[in-house]
This record gives C-alpha cells, sequence and structure tokens, in this order.
C-alpha cells in the first residue's frame, strides 16, 4: 500500500498531463506513492492519455467520472479512492509547485499536524502573474472564507494541500463538495480547531490549456460558505431561489416605476406586466443558478416557463389568501404581508424543484 496518494483533478488537460505526471515522479523519487487523476470525461480525450500511462505505470491510476463536474468533489472521490494513510492534492495543470510534496509528508509524518497547506501569502510564497482581477476575487474570497473556516490560514483559496487520511475520515460525511474551493470545505467541516501548517510557494503560470473558473465556480463558492454558514438549517438550494426571488422584487418595483411613469399604464396593468415580466426574469435566473446542474434548455425551457409561471400564479394566489386573512385578523401589515410572501416563495420553491426541474429524477 503506497504511503502517500497524489490526487488530480482535470478536466480537459490533455497536454499537460505527461508533464504533471513525469515531474511528480521526479520529486516523489524514494517515496511510496501512487498519483490519481480524476477526470470528469474531459471531451479532449484527458481519460484516455491518463489510461495509456497508466498501463506502463502502475503508480498511475485513473478515476474516470461519468455525468458528473466539479473539482472538489473529483477531488474527495480521487481521495476516497486510496487508501494510503497521506494524501496530497494539485492541480493537473503544472501551476503548484510538485516538488514541495515531500517536505509536506515530512511534516504530516511527524504526527502534530492535520493539514499542511501551500499558500502564496506567507514567506516563500508569491501569486506570480496573477491578473489584478483574479487578485481581487481571491482577496474576497480569503476575507469570506475567514467566516467559515476552523484554522488560521493565508491562502484557503489555495488549492495545493496535503493532509491525514485520519483528518478526512473525521470531516469527509459533513462535506459540501460543491465548486473549486475544496480546501475551504475541508477546514470549515472540522467541528473542533483544525491543526494546520503552511508552505510558500509560488502559484505558476498554467502550462497548456484554459483555466476553468467562471461566474459559475463564484456562485459556487457563495454557495458553499451559505452551506457552511446555513445549510443546517434552511437547504442551501431555497436560501439562492431566494435571493433570486429578492432581485426580482427590487426589478418589480423598478419595472412598475417605468411602466407607471413613461409607459402611463393603469396601476393594474403595470402591476400584471411587471409580475410576468419578473416571473420570466427569476425562471432565467434559477434555470442558470439555483438549478443549474438541470439546466433545461431549447423546448424544455419555454415549458418550464409555462409550468414555473402558472406555479407562481397559484403562489401569489396563496400570498393573497393568507396575508389578507391575516391581516382580516387583526396580524400587522407587514407580519401578514411577510408571511404571504414567505409562503408563496415556499410553493414557488417547492412546485419548481419538484416539477420543473425534477431534482427527485435522475437527470
Ligand atoms: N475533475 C474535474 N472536474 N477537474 C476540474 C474541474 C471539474 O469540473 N474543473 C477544473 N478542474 C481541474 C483542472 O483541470 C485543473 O487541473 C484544476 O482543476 C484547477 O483548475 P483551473 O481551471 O486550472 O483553476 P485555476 O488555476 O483558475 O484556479 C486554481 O488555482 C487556484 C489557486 O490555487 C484552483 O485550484 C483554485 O481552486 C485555486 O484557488
Ligand atoms: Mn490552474
Amino acid at each position: 500500500m503506497p504511503e502517500l496518494a497524489v490526487v488530480i483533478p482535470t478536466f480537459d488537460e490533455i497536454q499537460n498531463v505527461q508533464p504533471v505526471a513525469d515531474a511528480v515522479f521526479s520529486a516523489l523519487e524514494g517515496i511510496d506513492f501512487e498519483l490519481i487523476f480524476v477526470d470528469d470525461d474531459s471531451p479532449d480525450g484527458t481519460a484516455r492519455q491518463v489510461l495509456e500511462l497508466s498501463r506502463t505505470n502502475p503508480r498511475v491510476r485513473l478515476v474516470h467520472r461519468i455525468n458528473r463536474r466539479g473539482l472538489s468533489s473529483a477531488v474527495v472521490e480521487g481521495m476516497m479512492a486510496s487508501n494510503a494513510p497521506y494524501l496530497a492534492v494539485m492541480d493537473g495543470d503544472m501551476q503548484h509547485d510538485e516538488t514541495l510534496l515531500p517536505d509536506m509528508l515530512r511534516r504530516l509524518r511527524a504526527g502534530d499536524v492535520d493539514l499542511v497547506a501551500g499558500t502564496r501569502h506567507r514567506e516563500g510564497g508569491s501569486r506570480g502573474e496573477f491578473p489584478w482581477a483574479r487578485r481581487a476575487l481571491s482577496q474576497l474570497g480569503r476575507r469570506l472564507s475567514a467566516l467559515v473556516c476552523h484554522a488560521d490560514v493565508s491562502d484557503p483559496m489555495s488549492g495545493f494541500f496535503a493532509l491525514r487520511r485520519d483528518y478526512l475520515d473525521e470531516v469527509v460525511r459533513h462535506l459540501s463538495c460543491v465548486g473549486f474551493k475544496i480546501l475551504v470545505d475541508l477546514l470549515a467541516s472540522s467541528k473542533r480547531p483544525v491543526r494546520i501548517q503552511e508552505v510558500g510557494y509560488t502559484f505558476r503560470k498554467r502550462l497548456h490549456g484554459q483555466s476553468k473558473l467562471d461566474l459559475v465556480v463564484g456562485l459556487e463558492y457563495l454557495e458553499l460558505l451559505l452551506h457552511k454558514l446555513a445549510g443546517d438549517w434552511i437547504p442551501v438550494r431555497y436560501a439562492l431561489f431566494g435571493m433570486i426571488g429578492a432581485v426580482g422584487v427590487v426589478a418589480q418595483l423598478v419595472l412598475m416605476g417605468c411602466l407607471l411613469y413613461f409607459g402611463r399604464l393603469t396601476f393594474d396593468t403595470a402591476q400584471v406586466t411587471s409580475s410576468l415580466l419578473v416571473i420570466g426574469l427569476n425562471y432565467a435566473g434559477d434555470n442558470r443558478i439555483t438549478f443549474r446542474r438541470r439546466r433545461l434548455r431549447g423546448w424544455h425551457w419555454l415549458s418550464g416557463l409555462a409550468l414555473f409561471a402558472l406555479a407562481c400564479s397559484l403562489g401569489l394566489y396563496l400570498n393573497l389568501r393568507v396575508a389578507s386573512g391575516l391581516s382580516g385578523m387583526g396580524v400587522r401589515w407587514i407580519l401578514a404581508s411577510l408571511a404571504g410572501i414567505l409562503i408563496a416563495s415556499v410553493w414557488n420553491y417547492s412546485v419548481g424543484a419538484i416539477l420543473v426541474w425534477r431534482i427527485n429524477r435522475r437527470p
């Protein structure tokens, strides 16, 4: 059984597989390790490239995932696929410094540490040629991570770290496994302060290919933070649904203003027109963000919109019945109104999730 497993998530990294493997092999000479690539069925054929490599070298393994995407969940599956007592995680594009792996392993072997993280923000570390927009985003992400991380860590956004298998076993059932930020997930899922050490590294330029970090990855980070902050009490998807609904309320007020003053429409016509437009807006937002893993396209987009609009109209009726019923019983208007909105949003969310985006069905 290898002592160390190096887990590398890959999506469209066919040109980087060989250089990454060569670099890891030369860095870990004399150490009993295995190299596990976790590929999400990359269209460029990365999995086949890894398979070929594993045929000539038994230390190389492939975990090939079908119909599943996501850096964090890929890393967790790769780690769980190994029996090694020590695990390391790094990207598959040569941006992380594999020569630090022996040092990370040595520190873990010492025994009084759960996790060793590579950092760009401490001595010996640097962000290399990191565009300013990414710097600003990373900075914001770092600040937000302090809300949930049970450790004093200088670079929680880093995707380069090593940990003890025991620590993984301790937290694995509490992991959210969404998006990119697996280190934040690991540090936020512990029920005790995490014993952490850090080693500085320079974030290199990507060797081949494109970064997969996009707006959805940013939203998934928000989802991860929501999950850690409130996931035990409210479903994160409902929270996202609620956020999009809140944007819808603001949009409705702006639209009402425009239709009344510039459109010269009557109040009722303006109210109905803006409501229908906002239902469409919310639907598009929920399809793109809240239910992105079940995103509807083409004809399904249209039939989904019709069903969602019907559900929301019934939700509106429920809202009015509950709000007017409560205010009739003397409940203060603001509480009655909020109760109506809450009931309608739970209704809209449940019907949307079950009938429109069919979350209970296999994709
Ligand atoms: N299996 C799988 N599935 N792998 C993925 C996926 C996915 O959906 N998305 C990305 N990867 C792999 C890439 O192929 C690459 O090997 C690694 O995850 C990192 O992805 P990049 O697209 O290169 O991310 P980045 O360089 O912009 O950001 C990375 O570095 C940052 C700084 O350390 C990520 O590790 C960030 O999490 C990290 O903050
Ligand atoms: Mn990268």
